[in-house]
């Protein structure tokens, strides 16, 4: 399904009121819910594990896509997809043995995504390819929302769309989204958009309704 979907982020939310959060922007129309795990190693920033994310499986109705900014990774894939994910994300960088990683998050029955960051060719992903179920297009550098998308990196969302070909590969951006920035990637063959700041900026639990005009400018 190649239709645009849009994943708001929930690391530009209210930590203290996750499900309240996601019921509010799945009712505004989110089609998945993005989870952004730091870890203080990989990125220089720390948010939450897979307990967190067990907690908060119940109030998501849609998909739950999990974006693993750790090093390493192989030792937790299991907690996480145990804790509900529907998509496991992990970074190309995080370490020697991306293959392995990719395998050990589909054996769990979990998609297995794959995210480069702005620094890393598409050409790395190339030996990946029938690995993986989603490729994460990282437009910032990770460890932070709100930050500036980085426009270099829409020539490769075209090179990784040209490169799947027909196999079905969602390509997700992720970072610096907002309606300006959307089109760009969507017609660079993108069709998965994260937003942090972008879907939350205006509105809360209280008064929900920005949540849902953010996602229809977007
Ligand atoms: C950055 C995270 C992103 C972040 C995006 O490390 O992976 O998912 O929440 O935030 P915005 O949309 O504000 O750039
Ligand atoms: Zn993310």
């Amino acid at each position: 399904d190649r239709s645009v979907k849009i994943a708001p982020s929930i690391l530009a939310s209210d930590f203290a009121n996750f499900g309240a959060e996601i019921q509010a922007v799945e009712a505004q129309g989110a089609d998945w819910i993005h989870v952004d795990v730091m870890d203080g190693h990989f990125v220089p920033n720390i948010t939450f594990g897979p307990a967190t994310c067990a907690a908060i499986r119940p109030h998501i109705k849609t998909v739950m896509d999990v974006h693993l900014m750790i090093a390493p990774v192989d030792p937790y894939i299991d907690a996480f997809a145990n804790a509900g994910a529907d998509v496991i994300t992990a970074h190309i960088e995080a370490g020697p043995h991306i293959h392995r990683t990719l395998q050990a998050i589909r054996a769990t029955g979990a998609k297995a995504g794959l995210a480069l960051n702005p620094g890393t060719p598409a050409e790395a992903a190339a030996p990946l390819l029938d690995m993986v179920d989603l490729i994460c297009v990282m437009t910032v550098n990770p460890g932070f929302g709100g930050q500036k998308f980085i426009h270099s990196c829409v020539q490769k969302v075209a090179q990784l769309r040209e490169m799947i070909g027909d196999r079905e590969v969602h390509i997700e951006i992720d970072g610096g989204v907002d309606p300006t920035t959307a089109p760009l990637v969507v017609a660079a063959g993108a069709d998965v958009l994260v937003a942090g700041s972008a879907v939350f900026k205006g509105g809360s639990v209280d008064n929900p309704v920005p949540y849902g005009e953010n996602i229809r400018a977007i």
